[in-house]
């Protein structure tokens, strides 16, 4: 049976509060976490997109990142709360921000689109039609990483049960998304577990990308391509 879904509007006056809660422990700056995707999906891409979407981007904490990484291309964001829209926007000028289902949200062809922390989000049956509508959005030969809790890191399921906003929240294996990509016509290219070591720890953190297959990371990615 689907959980209540959360209503993001909520959320917006006390997002960064509670993420800091939730994950004070591995880093103090949450700052840190936006900043450690991009990060990833920076490596990930080769080449230099013209078109970055970010899907279900919320209050627009990743938005500054991307546009740092991907100083070439325009950048923009999407989401289903107008609350955390608003404050994206005023936190983002020249960046656009627009509603999903809204007319605005078929128009363009991205070339990369990120996603952090919105699938287990969706509820179960909607997943599928979410992924179809990016594999939609995006150009030939272009790509979407999505990164997830790790439903295996007992830690990260702790931090999922005592958050208010993870009350819908309903998490899934990095297969069930494998199958998500495939099953909406992506081919996935990569995947691997991530944040296992705190910043405060720096010497320790080259050791990330080497502990990718080890299902004890904080949260993990997986990157697919719409084929040419
Ligand atoms: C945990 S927040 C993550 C926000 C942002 N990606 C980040 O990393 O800070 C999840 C976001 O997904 C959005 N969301 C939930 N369902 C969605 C959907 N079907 N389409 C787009 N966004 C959605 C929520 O409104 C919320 O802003």
């Amino acid at each position: 049976m689907n959980k209540p879904k959360v209503d993001f509007d909520q959320y917006t006056q006390n997002y960064n509060e509670l993420l800091r809660e939730g994950t004070g422990f591995f880093s103090k700056n949450e700052a840190y976490f936006a900043e450690y995707k991009v990060k990833i999906a920076r490596r990930e891409f080769s080449s230099e997109p013209k078109n970055v979407l970010e899907y279900g981007c919320g209050i627009g904490r990743n938005i500054p990142y991307l546009r740092a990484a991907f100083p070439g291309a325009t950048i923009s964001g999407s989401d289903i709360s107008v609350a955390s829209l608003e404050i994206a926007r005023q936190e983002n000028p020249g960046v656009e921000f627009f509603m999903e289902n809204s007319d605005i949200s078929g128009s363009t062809l991205y070339d990369m689109i990120f996603v952090a922390g919105v699938f287990h989000h969706i509820p179960v049956e909607q997943r599928l039609p979410a992924m179809m509508s990016l594999h939609k959005r995006l150009a030939p030969g272009g790509a979407v990483i999505v990164f997830e809790h790790n439903p295996f890191n007992p830690v990260t399921r702790r931090i999922v049960n005592d958050c208010p906003f993870d009350l819908d929240a309903v998490l899934l294996r990095p297969s069930e998304l494998k199958k998500l990509y495939t099953a909406a016509g992506f081919h996935v290219e990569g995947h691997a577990y991530c944040l296992f070591v705190p910043p405060s720890l720096p010497f320790l953190l080259p050791l990330e990308e080497r502990l990718g297959k080890l299902p004890l990371g904080g949260q993990y990615w997986v990157k697919a391509v719409r084929a040419l």
